[in-house]
């Protein structure tokens, strides 16, 4: 799962985080904070958590393991089908399709990708399930992936922080239109699976990142929940191997899913009610993306996205004005209600 980007991406920051002590002069800071003003509720602070981007080292964090081996095979429970390392990390190669009978047959793209444009499924996985560094795509609205891919291609989505965003814009200027089209029309096909248990919590697993995700600490040990969403794959090796069947644990805060409700049902204040727009259960409307059942962790990402301006495209102006009402609770509380419906 994208762990060739990792490693470049880790190799780039290490020379990045050289370039910062350049940076630190009064004026450059200022100018480079200016364009991203916290704009409060400790949403900046959020990002820590729901951007996902390589972390800083973790002084916590198991050593890197040594490179697999790339000719060694391997499996996950339930599908008969093996890939080799190599196969697993490529994304230029075919995706691992351990389970074909949960989707209709792939596009080119989806499964091989169309280098240098690698492989949906790679990012997406083959049923368009998706990681909560990527997005779910089963079951979103041709036009609406069309339009996305278009604002990603255009500088509109992806243009800034997190890094994993601008992989997405990379994507979408490297395809051709009919790759787009034929890619949309299979991820909208598709019916999208639960994959994730909301628990709330008022402590959580201590957790570290490992490829671009959290993982519960052998230890054992607990810390606070705090205002955070910390979802965790219930199978990391599935995770690292591309299975599309593994699921999600998100923790979140106590009364977050109450509260999440009834904002959604009713607003509050200057929040309009999100299934107004987003539909019933919000399971989206026509153009209008569904949220029910989506990562929470993505879900708070892009509302933080919205809510300082890094989703320009004309159909976000809606949301955007809706999220700058919302306080980092409420996204939270959204989030946890949209991940325990069923998709
Ligand atoms: C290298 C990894 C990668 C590949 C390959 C990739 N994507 Fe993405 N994609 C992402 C990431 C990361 C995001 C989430 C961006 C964010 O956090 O806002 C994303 C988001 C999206 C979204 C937005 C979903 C939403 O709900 O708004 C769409 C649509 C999308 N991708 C379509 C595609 C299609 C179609 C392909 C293949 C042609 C593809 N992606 C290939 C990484 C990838
Ligand atoms: C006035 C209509 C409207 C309301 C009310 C609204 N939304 Fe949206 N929302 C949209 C539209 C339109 C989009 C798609 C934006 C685009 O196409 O770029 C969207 C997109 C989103 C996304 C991004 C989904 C994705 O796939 O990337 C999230 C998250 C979201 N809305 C959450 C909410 C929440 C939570 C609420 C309630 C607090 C809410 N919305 C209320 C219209 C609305």
């Amino acid at each position: 799962m994208m762990k060739r980007r990792i490693r470049e991406r880790m190799a780039q920051r290490a020379v990045c985080l050289g370039m910062a002590a350049w940076l630190s002069i009064p004026g450059m800071a200022a100018a480079a904070q200016s364009a991203t003003a916290d704009p409060g509720g400790g949403i900046r602070a959020a990002e820590t958590w729901a951007f996902l981007e390589a972390p800083p080292p973790d002084p916590h964090a198991p050593k890197p393991a040594t490179p697999p081996d790339p000719d060694g095979v391997r499996h996950v429970p339930g599908s008969a089908r093996s890939y080799t390392n190599a196969q697993i990390d490529h994304g230029l190669l075919g995706v691992p399709d351990w389970f074909p009978q949960d989707h209709p047959p792939m596009p080119h793209v989806v499964a091989y990708g169309r280098e240098p444009a690698k492989a949906c499924g790679y990012c997406h996985l083959p049923d368009g399930s998706g990681v909560p560094v990527t997005a779910s795509l089963a079951g979103l609205s041709k036009a609406y992936i069309l339009e996305q891919v278009a604002a990603f291609r255009d500088g509109q989505r992806g243009n800034g922080p997190p890094a994993t965003t601008q992989d997405m814009a990379e994507e979408a200027r490297q395809l051709g239109i009919a790759d787009v089209q034929l890619a949309a029309a299979y991820f909208a096909s598709l019916k999208p699976a639960p994959r994730i248990r909301v628990v709330e919590t008022s402590t959580v697993p201590e957790t570290h990142w490992d490829y671009y995700v959290r993982v519960p600490d052998k230890s054992g040990a607990r810390e606070p929940m705090g205002e955070r969403v910390i979802e965790v794959p219930d199978d990391f090796g599935g995770y690292e191997m591309s299975d599309e069947r593994v699921r999600y644990v998100a923790y979140v805060p106590r009364g977050s899913i109450a509260r999440g409700a009834v904002l959604a049902a009713s607003g509050d204040g200057a929040v309009q009610a999100c299934e107004a727009c987003h539909g019933a259960d919000l399971r989206g409307t026509g153009n209008i993306p569904p949220l029910a059942g989506r990562s929470p962790t993505y879900l708070v990402r892009e509302l933080i996205l919205f809510r300082t301006g890094r989703r320009t495209n004309p159909e976000a102006m809606q949301m955007r004005e809706e999220a700058a009402h919302l306080t980092l609770q409420d996204m939270i509380a959204l989030a946890a209600y949209a991940g325990s419906r069923q998709p």
